[in-house]
């Protein structure tokens, strides 16, 4: 199966909160069930994320939430945290209660396991093919943590010579999110799980789990409790700076792309928050100098007109049209607006998603993309 199986079309459908758990001052886990009838619709696979949509002060909302349990049928657990002056993640910690409904978007994203891809969800083959693949190394920071504990258990629980390796960020112990899954787990496989906190603004017994993660401290890991030549495959997910920073520095110590999954949250940039373009107003130009958008989604082709003088995404041109087109950040990290790119050319303006084999194989992120012909078709549904 190719790479990109992972990433199927995902549609919303109201779950309820089954469970709402304070994992810290200023984060929750909160539990939605899955009725059996949407249970496969909701499959997943560790690693994967679902999209949250909430109409707040007359404004659709929509945000991405890693899933952070190994795959369970009939439930999805989801941990958020809040961003200071952030939307939904305050009104998530604040609002959200047991018996509430929510619009939740069916799994997907594409950082999981490279040796789970060819296993969709199902673990005895994840096990089967991870048989021989041992060393793993996981980086996370702050609420990076929700992919990463799902894919280390899973990694943990399937492969008996799985020995994982997670660096695990923080600002002060009291921002550790986990804590007692983290031991727990710890104390499930001892000889197999090795976790290091690092904090920034406390001082601990070493000076490597002591202060910001910066380039000087990445080298004395990987001479001391890291040996990157022999790991079979890193996972990384924090904010855009520390995840570019570890992959400069596996670069540098000879570590191939292809051993790397990488997740952001958010790209730090301003201009790349959620509502950037999507849903933008438009109106075609009467004058004629448009562009031709064409899309198939669901089987149906769907067209739109674009005025050039507006360089809209065409995600932003195909939701006039069709309101379920999907898309989740709107801001090149989620990968939820995939589409491929049938005809025509196009300029992607951010990138934080789709692997080089993707690209390779003319898939483009819709809501970064800008036509630069005069007609574009691109498939939803390849
Ligand atoms: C694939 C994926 C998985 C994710 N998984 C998780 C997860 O498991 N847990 C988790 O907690 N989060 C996760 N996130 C992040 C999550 O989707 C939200 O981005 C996060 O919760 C913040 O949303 P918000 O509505 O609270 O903040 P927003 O309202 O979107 O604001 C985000 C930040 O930007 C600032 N801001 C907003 N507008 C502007 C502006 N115009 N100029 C400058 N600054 C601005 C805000 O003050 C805030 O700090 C994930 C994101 C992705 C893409
Ligand atoms: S909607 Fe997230 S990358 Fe386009």
């Amino acid at each position: 199966m190719p790479l990109t199986s992972p990433r199927r079309r995902a549609r919303f459908h109201p779950l309820t909160v089954s469970a709402v758990r304070p994992l810290t001052a200023d984060a929750v886990e909160v539990t939605l069930a899955v009725p059996e009838e949407l249970a496969d619709d909701y499959g997943y696979v560790s690693g994967q994320y679902v999209a949250l949509r909430k109409e707040l002060d007359g404004k659709e909302i929509r945000r991405s939430y890693s899933i952070c349990a190994p795959p369970t049928r009939g439930e999805l657990k989801i941990g958020i945290k809040r961003d200071l002056g952030g939307v939904f993640s305050n009104w998530a910690n604040d609002h959200l209660h047991p018996g509430d409904t929510i619009d939740v978007m069916s799994p997907t994203g594409a950082f999981v396991s490279r040796h789970s891809m060819t296993s969709l969800n199902d673990p005895q083959a994840i096990a089967e093919e991870s048989r021989g693949l041992s060393r793993y190394v996981a980086f996370a920071a702050g609420s990076g943590i929700t992919p990463i504990i799902s894919i280390v258990r899973s990694l943990l629980e399937a492969n008996p010579e799985a020995y994982v390796n997670l660096v695990y960020a923080n600002r002060a112990a009291m921002d550790v999110m986990f804590v007692e899954d983290l031991a727990d787990l710890k104390d499930r496989f001892p000889a197999r799980l090795a976790v290091h906190h690092v904090l920034s603004r406390e001082q601990r017994l070493s000076p490597t789990h002591t202060g910001r993660i910066d380039a000087d401290k990445l080298r004395s890991m990987f001479g001391t409790m890291i040996r990157p030549e022999v790991v079979d495959e890193w996972f990384l997910c924090g904010p855009y700076e520390l995840v570019q920073l570890i992959r400069d520095e596996l670069a540098a110590a000879g570590v191939s792309e292809d051993r790397i999954r990488y997740e952001l949250f958010t790209t730090g940039d301003p201009k790349a928050t959620p509502e950037g373009n999507a849903g933008r107003a438009v109106v075609a130009d009467p004058t004629g100098e448009n562009v031709d958008v064409t899309f198939r989604l669901d089987g149906l082709e769907g067209r739109v007109e674009s005025p050039k003088s507006a360089d809209e995404s065409i995600l932003n041109a195909a939701l006039r049209v069709r309101g379920d087109v999907p898309f989740a950040c709107a801001g090149g990290v989620c990968g939820t607006c995939r589409a491929k790119l049938v005809e025509g050319e196009v300029e992607m303006t951010e990138n934080y998603a789709l692997e080089p084999e993707e690209i390779e194989a003319g898939y483009v992120l819709t809501c970064q993309s800008h036509p630069t012909t005069d007609a574009v078709r691109v498939d939803f549904d390849a």
